[in-house]
């Protein structure tokens, strides 16, 4: 059996970057609320579009991203999951419908975090995430079709992490105090915070 995997962290602490590297080597799924809901972004649902929520920072109703979780756990052999849960009572959505092997979660300063997703760059091809500064393209034609995303600016960020600290703190707590949250040093490069989280899962899992 594939390991199944929790990521947590604040918007911009590096999940998408390393579940990116998890899902390869342990061969699991990565299954992600953020991607999930930027493909559906306009889709009509009883509580509006999730854009209108997305482009304000604002968490995304809880039964439109349960049903999402849902669907793609039940299809997975393993799985990463990131961006979920992001309050409590998804966390206990999550408890009644999965077990889980491994918690991670990703420590880094909130200034860092600014700089981080202000600078961040998608290759909407491939997916891969870039940075302007910490890891630009070497290639120029990937630097010339670089693009940001919708909330990634300042003001929008500075409210995501807002709604971060008030919503999603609790739920790191959670996972403290059960005794599954395994702390990682999130402000390494990103190479080191890899060789932390690969032992971890080694020895977890
Ligand atoms: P989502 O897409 O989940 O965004 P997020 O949680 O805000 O996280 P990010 O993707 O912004 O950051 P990340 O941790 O993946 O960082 P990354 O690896 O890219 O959610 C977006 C929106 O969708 C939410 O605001 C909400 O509206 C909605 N939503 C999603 N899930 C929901 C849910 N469960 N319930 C309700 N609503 C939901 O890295 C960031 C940058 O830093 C990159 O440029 C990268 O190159 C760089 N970097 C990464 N690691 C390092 C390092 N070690 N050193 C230096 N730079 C680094």
């Amino acid at each position: 059996m594939n390991p199944n995997i929790l990521i947590l962290g604040a918007p911009g602490a590096g999940k998408g970057t390393q579940s990116a590297r998890i899902s390869d080597e342990f061969d699991v799924e990565h299954v992600t609320t953020g991607d999930a809901l930027r493909a559906n972004k306009h889709m009509e649902t009883e509580h509006g579009t999730p854009a209108s929520f997305m482009d304000a920072g604002e968490l995304v109703p809880d039964p439109v991203v349960n049903e999402i979780v849902n669907a793609a756990l039940s299809e997975a052999d393993g799985y990463v999951l990131d961006g979920y849960p992001r309050n409590l009572s998804q966390a206990e959505y999550l408890d009644d419908i999965t077990d889980l092997d491994v918690v991670l979660y990703l420590d880094v300063d909130e200034e860092e975090l600014v700089h981080r997703l202000t600078g961040r760059r998608l290759d909407p091809e491939t997916g891969d995430i870039y940075h302007v500064k910490y890891n630009p393209p070497e290639d120029e034609k990937v630097e010339a079709r670089l693009e940001q995303r919708d909330d990634d600016d300042e003001e929008t960020v500075r409210e995501r992490l807002r709604v971060y600290r008030e919503n999603t703190e609790p739920v790191i707590e959670h996972y403290e105090e059960t005794g599954e949250l395994v702390r990682i040093d999130g402000e390494q490069t990103p190479d080191e915070v890899w060789n932390d989280i690969r032992e971890t899962v080694e020895s977890e899992a």
